[in-house]
């Protein structure tokens, strides 16, 4: 994988394909580094997108403190620094542009949203991975308002520092800004603080809907699952050069129309590079390489929950499946042995309680009596 600064390509001034984001005046870089065109490459992971996922840190100067979300006292934070126990807002994750990279994680209920706050992520994304790692679905299609309206209450009664942004499922936000705007309303009433749209150009309508409506809203363009019979699969996006400029001007499209990130997933890294670099608004990425504002991974791909396929844009940090398997194991062993419960696993009632429930005591005397 290739690293390296932050300096853009030589020859990099908005040229052909040049866009400048409305907001901002941030130029985007020519596209002549963008790679020839090599096929597609399937890059389906267990979540269909989700299938891509990361986090974020907490710029000291953009960090605001709500006393009532601190839940440890500073120099009790583990290596963190004061900052990252802060409870994450929209202008904390925009103002992070350029900063130490965000890092977002997926999440879908109670448990998983403490986990991944209390580890630090700077934004927990209820992403209709859902459907993928969690319902059982083969796509991201199935999901319903319904269904992350359900998960995305029970992730923010967790109280996560960390901000919550909640996935518009397919179709909720296709019709009409207006309808757009309300399935919005429900996921910000279950306790969303922004939401995720699939799209770029096509979706500016709705995104200026949203923003008039107070709603904030975090963009995802490339290879987007919600398109995924468009696509043909789960198919890296943006390889040949018009596609890359497409990419370039649906990033500040969507920019310009007030979302407050963007995720990129599924591209090559040097179009990942020129669209974060054209953008005002951090981008976070999945599958696209190095360079974004920040990176997501889903949940059950980081932890290796999800063990059936093993994309190249994951990195596993755990082997939970395994763990929990094993677990499971053990604890069926043990009660087949009749080694659980012990004595100690189990409550006693008093002698008394014991003693009247205990038969009486059948020797051969009193039988004969
Ligand atoms: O639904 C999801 O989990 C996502 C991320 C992979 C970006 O959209």
């Amino acid at each position: 994988m290739t690293t390296g600064g932050q300096a853009p390509p030589s020859g990099s001034s908005a040229g052909s394909f040049g866009y400048r984001d409305r907001h901002s005046g941030h130029h985007s870089w020519g596209l002549a580094a963008v790679a020839s065109p090599v096929g597609h490459t399937e890059v389906r992971s267990s979540s269909s997108a989700a299938q891509f996922s990361h986090t974020a840190g907490l710029g000291a100067t953009a960090a605001t403190v709500d006393s009532a979300h601190r839940r440890q006292p500073e120099g009790a934070l583990d290596g963190r620094s004061a900052a990252m126990a802060q409870h994450v807002t929209v202008p904390v994750v925009r103002a992070r542009k350029g900063g130490v990279p965000l890092v977002m994680i997926t999440a879908y209920d109670a448990p998983g949203a403490r986990i991944t706050s209390d580890a630090g992520a700077d934004v927990i994304l209820v992403g209709d991975s859902l459907g993928m790692v969690v319902l059982g679905y083969e796509d991201t299609l199935q999901v319903t308002l319904a269904d992350m309206v359900h998960h995305t209450a029970a992730v923010a009664r967790a109280r996560p520092d960390a901000l919550v942004v909640a996935d518009l499922p397919w179709l909720t936000y296709h019709l009409s800004p207006e309808e757009t705007v309300r399935n919005a309303a429900e996921l910000i009433r279950a306790g969303a603080q922004a939401v995720k749209l699939e799209g770029g150009v096509a979706r500016v309508p709705m995104v200026e809907a949203l923003t008039r409506a107070e709603i904030p809203v975090m963009g995802h363009i490339g290879l987007t699952p919600q398109s995924v019979h468009v696509m043909g699969g789960y198919k890296v996006q943006g390889r040949h050069a018009d596609a890359a400029a497409a990419l370039v001007a649906d990033g500040a499209a969507l920019a310009g129309a007030g979302c407050f990130a963007i995720v990129l997933e599924g591209i090559p890294a040097e179009v990942a590079r020129v669209v974060t670099e054209s953008v005002s608004v951090p981008t976070i990425g999945i599958g696209a390489g190095p360079w974004c504002d920040g990176q997501v991974l889903v949940f059950h791909d980081l932890l290796g929950l999800e063990d059936r396929v093993l994309p190249r844009f994951v990195r596993r940090y755990g082997a939970l499946k395994a763990d929990a398997v094993s677990a499971i194991r053990s604890y069926a062993d043990d009660v087949r042995a009749r080694r659980f419960p012990s004595d100690d696993e189990s409550y006693h009632a008093a002698g008394e309680v014991t003693a009247a429930l205990s038969p009486p005591l059948a020797g051969p005397a009193s039988r004969l009596a």
